[in-house]
């Protein structure tokens, strides 16, 4: 199965220390291509068509990202609300995303037991990231339950070699 790794991380190779090792375990992975979307278009400007073939590509795309206010960075929604066009992603002609899969892979600051009903976050990340499983849904495609890398501050170098060699078996099903 040929993966696309779309990774949304506004600096990936500076600032970043979870997306970043989860990206370059990507990139170690067997039929994996991963795509850093904020170096590929640093002003904001997508192309839509370069896009839409790395999707056509792949049986599966997976959106990687830090959580960022209960959502993804900006770039993310930019790419969604232009790359998923109406007659491509949806309506119409529009089944490109049809017998693939889709999964998100993200990062968090709070640890698990703060996503909890009954803790500081108020939500499960499974409720937090539904816009994107109704996303997969709407253009057909097959939701995958999310690879989540939660307590990102501080994480140890252990935990990240861990969760960096999970990612890749998920990546890998
Ligand atoms: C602007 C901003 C908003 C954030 N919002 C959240 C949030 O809503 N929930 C959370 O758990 N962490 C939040 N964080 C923490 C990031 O998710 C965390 O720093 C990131 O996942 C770590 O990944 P990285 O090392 O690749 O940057 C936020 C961080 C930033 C910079």
């Amino acid at each position: 199965m040929k993966t696309l790794v779309l990774v949304f991380h506004p600096d990936l190779k500076g600032q970043s220390h979870v997306n970043a090792a989860l990206a370059a375990a990507a990139e170690k992975t067997p039929n994996v291509t991963v795509r850093d979307e904020y170096a590929l278009y640093p002003d904001g400007k997508i192309d839509v068509k370069a896009e839409q073939a790395a999707v056509e590509a792949a049986d599966r795309v997976v959106f990687q990202f830090p959580l960022y206010w209960f959502s993804s960075p900006a770039l993310l929604k930019t790419w969604e609300d232009e790359v998923l066009e109406h007659g491509w992603a949806y309506g119409g002609d529009g089944h490109a995303f049809e017998g693939k899969e889709f999964a998100v892979a993200v990062s968090t600051g709070s640890p698990e037991s703060k996503y909890q009903p009954d803790g500081d976050n108020r939500y499960t990340i499974d409720q937090v990231l539904i816009p994107f499983d109704g996303t997969a849904h709407h253009i057909g495609a097959t939701w995958v339950k999310p690879f989540v890398t939660f307590a990102s501050f501080g994480i140890s170098d252990e935990a990240l070699t861990e969760a960096a060699k999970n990612y890749q078996e998920f990546l890998s099903k």
